[in-house]
């Protein structure tokens, strides 16, 4: 842990947007290791969400600062209804505080509050506490901020693929963009960066088909501990990638040219 900790501490101090080139447009975090940050203190789980969801609001400020539009934080997974009941609920429970406790402060700074994801399976006071935000946010144009709460990717798909089946569309008249449309991110355009935090190497069902061509960054932090530094660093390295959609670059097409 300590050498996490020298690691974020050392990067450099948040410059203001205009120093990198390239900032992405769309930048959707995999909040994890709230569970392991609180037992790395002794801590109840409950605590780790606690503070991971506490982090969301410096994250949001640093994302702004940065330059990034848009910014999708995954909170809570259609698999992790599996957990132990006691933490579902307390995270459920968190939700809505941190939704009390925010709003006010997230509309005055200019963001845009979206959800991805069933609003199902929350109590109905909730739901509409969030669909309440929504609304109240809609012309907000400074940052979309995009919470995905009970999300997974392939159910996503899923769904749209019933809803597709169901409008009766021709399958020769379904294409990429179709199924785009269908997509509850159908407003949104595919992430340019991914970041996970907390060390681990996978996806776990999240954005399956919007991930496509994304630039993925996996970060040792955990995520309460993922500071503004850790996502310029993030930044900063996706403005160093060449992203080539599977053409070649364009130093490779210019030789390419010159030899023929
Ligand atoms: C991420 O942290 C939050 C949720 C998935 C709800 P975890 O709770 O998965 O933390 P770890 O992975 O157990 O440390
Ligand atoms: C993914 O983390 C979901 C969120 C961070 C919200 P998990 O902790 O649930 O993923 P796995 O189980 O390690 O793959
Ligand atoms: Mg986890």
């Amino acid at each position: 842990m300590a050498s996490i900790r020298e690691r974020a501490g050392s990067a450099p101090a948040l410059a203001p947007a205009e120093s990198i080139e390239n900032v992405p447009e769309h930048v959707a975090i995999i909040m994890d290791g709230n569970g392991r940050w609180a037992a790395s203190r002794g801590l109840p789980r409950l605590a780790g969400h606690e503070a991971g969801t506490s982090n969301i609001r410096r994250i949001t400020q640093a994302a702004g600062a940065l330059g990034i539009r848009y910014l999708t934080l995954w909170a809570f997974s259609a698999e992790n209804w599996s957990r132990p009941q006691e933490e579902v609920s307390g995270i459920v429970r968190i939700l809505g505080e941190t939704l009390d406790r925010e709003l006010d402060e997230l509309h005055r700074q200019g963001a845009q509050l979206r959800h991805i994801g069933s609003l199902e399976g929350l109590p109905t006071e909730l739901r509409n506490a969030v669909l309440a935000a929504i609304e109240l946010t809609r012309e907000n144009d400074k940052l979309v901020l995009t919470l995905a709460f009970d999300y997974s990717g392939r159910q996503e798909l899923l769904a749209a693929i019933r809803e597709i089946v169901a409008a009766g569309i021709p399958p020769g008249e379904i294409d990429e963009a179709t199924i785009d449309r269908y997509l509850f991110t159908h407003d949104l355009p595919d992430p340019d960066l991914i970041i996970r935090t907390s060390g681990e190497f996978r996806l776990s069902n999240f954005l399956v088909w919007q991930s496509a061509y994304s630039e993925l960054y996996f970060s040792p932090v955990l995520w309460p501990e993922f500071g503004p530094r850790d996502l310029e660093e993030a930044v900063r390295d996706f403005s160093r990638r060449e992203r080539r959609f599977g053409n070649v670059s364009a130093e490779a097409a210019r030789m390419t040219r010159e030899r023929a």
